[in-house]
């Protein structure tokens, strides 16, 4: 990173032109969302945590530092092989320093929760996305605990100060969206406060925060919450203690190969140990919907979390319908989704999307006008994404990246069976989840320039 946090001194774009098939076998990178809570956890645990297989993406790089600047001990002790000495539930040290995320909500909002616990007073900061996210989401529930949000940008954006709660008192929550990053950080500042903390969702989001404090040692229930939901209670002020953490491959992370297989004629591509937890994978349910050949096997798992071997071959892929409740279980995947769907015989329609308006870019604009520039017939009515596919995509668009990882791996992954190549504006976002695409994406066939 650059002091700007800026990855990069410049743009670095990138043309991905069409290829032949793409064939072999690779583990993409450990799983982001695990990763970011295995450092946060190990950092509130007494005790050592070791890592294996963490993303070394500069998300969670960015974790790790903020952990270090709290008070834990945090090594890197081989390739992706990390170990944190925690300071204990409530533990933190008052930081010296204004903690910098960079692009990352999760690890920005995770910590504003485990920071909300503990009775000191941090400034939470990030690069220039960051910093046009929506944390009033997160501040509610904290303020409703006892923390206080001091100095901020218009409506809590970041650069904001957080002053933590000297006696946090337990809440029960309802999520007003479907946001795993709003569960953690209450259950996270829930730790250091007496008694249950209770939250509510209407539509279950991914659950990793939870299965990760059973392994932790806490007390935690989950149960059955209406058609779709989950009501989660945490017992508060538990012994953590550190743990073994390993870590799967990233199941949206290998997201981008795998649509690159489907489209792309002739590819077959074997992806070992993709994590399978079924609040992480409705992206292959859809895609599978669509006629696409995914074969799962060596089913296993490690610390609550399901992985597997998924092979997937070239498909001919139909339009389909994707219905709003599964948004939570999918919900960093429909960029490359509209991508599979302009490849698509037939229309797509993608259906309650408005979250996608708040990550690391508005994500329904910028899909929208990433398959617009190639010449993708796509329109958005309200907050559903309908793509009219054609079998085939013309390509020979410039995409704009707008700081946003996966709009740039998207539309490289669009540019490998597209007629004509597609550039992307900027590469450099790209290393914020998964640093080793271009490189790795290369080595199975794929043309860049
Ligand atoms: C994440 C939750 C999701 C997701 C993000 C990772 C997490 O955000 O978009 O990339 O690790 O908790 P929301 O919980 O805000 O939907």
């Amino acid at each position: 990173m650059t002091h700007s946090g800026y990855p990069a001194d410049r743009p670095t774009p990138l043309q991905a032109h069409s290829s032949g098939p793409l064939i072999g076998r690779v583990r993409v990178p450990g799983d982001k969302s695990i990763s970011h809570r295995a450092l946060i956890l190990g950092a509130l645990a007494v005790g050592d945590t070791r890592i294996s297989g963490l993303l070394e993406g500069e998300d969670v790089l960015n974790t790790a530092k903020a952990m270090r600047a709290l008070g834990a001990k945090v090594e890197r002790t081989g390739a992706f092989a990390w170990s944190v000495h925690g300071v204990g539930v409530a533990g933190f040290a008052q930081p010296e320093n204004p903690l910098d995320f960079g692009n990352s909500g999760t690890g920005c909002r995770l910590a504003m929760g485990a920071v909300a616990g503990c009775p000191i007073t941090a400034v939470f900061d990030g690069d220039a996305s960051l910093r046009g996210r929506p944390m009033r989401r997160i501040l509610d529930p904290l303020e409703l605990m006892g923390a206080r949000a001091g100095e901020c940008g218009q409506g809590g954006r970041l650069p904001l100060t957080l002053h933590g709660a000297r006696d946090p008192v337990p809440i029960l929550y309802r999520t007003p969206v479907a946001s795993a990053q709003i569960k953690s950080a209450v259950l996270l500042a829930g730790l250091a406060a007496p008694g249950v903390t209770t939250v509510i969702e209407t539509e279950a989001s991914r659950d990793h925060t939870e299965l990760m404090l059973r392994h932790f040692g806490a007390q935690i229930a989950s149960t059955r919450e209406g058609s779709h939901g989950r009501k989660i209670a945490l017992t508060g002020q538990p012994e953590l203690n550190g743990a073994e953490v390993v870590v799967p491959a990233d199941p949206s992370s290998a997201a981008f190969p795998i649509v690159a297989a489907l489209i792309v004629e002739g590819c077959e591509l074997v992806l070992s140990d993709v994590m399978t937890n079924p609040l992480r994978t409705g992206l292959f349910t859809t895609l599978r919907e669509m006629g696409g050949s995914i074969e799962e096997s060596q089913l296993r798992g490690d610390a609550g979390e399901p992985m597997a071997q998924l092979r997937v071959r070239a498909s001919e892929l139909r339009g389909v319908e994707v219905p709003p409740e599964r948004a939570p279980s999918m919900i960093d995947e429909y960029l490359v989704l509209a991508v599979a769907a302009s490849f698509a015989e037939g229309t797509t329609i993608m259906r309650g999307l408005q979250e996608l308006r708040v990550k690391e870019s508005d994500r329904l604009e910028a899909t929208a006008a990433m398959l617009r520039g190639n010449g993708v017939k796509v329109e958005i009515s309200g907050d559903d994404l309908i793509v009219e596919g054609g079998g085939h995509v013309p390509g020979g668009g410039l995409v704009a990246t707008h700081m946003d990882h996966r709009i740039a791996m998207s539309a490289l992954v669009m540019g490998l069976a597209a007629d004509k190549p597609v550039k992307v504006d900027d590469t450099a976002f790209i290393t914020t989840s998964f640093p080793d695409f271009i490189p790795m994406m290369r080595a199975l066939g794929a043309e860049f320039s």
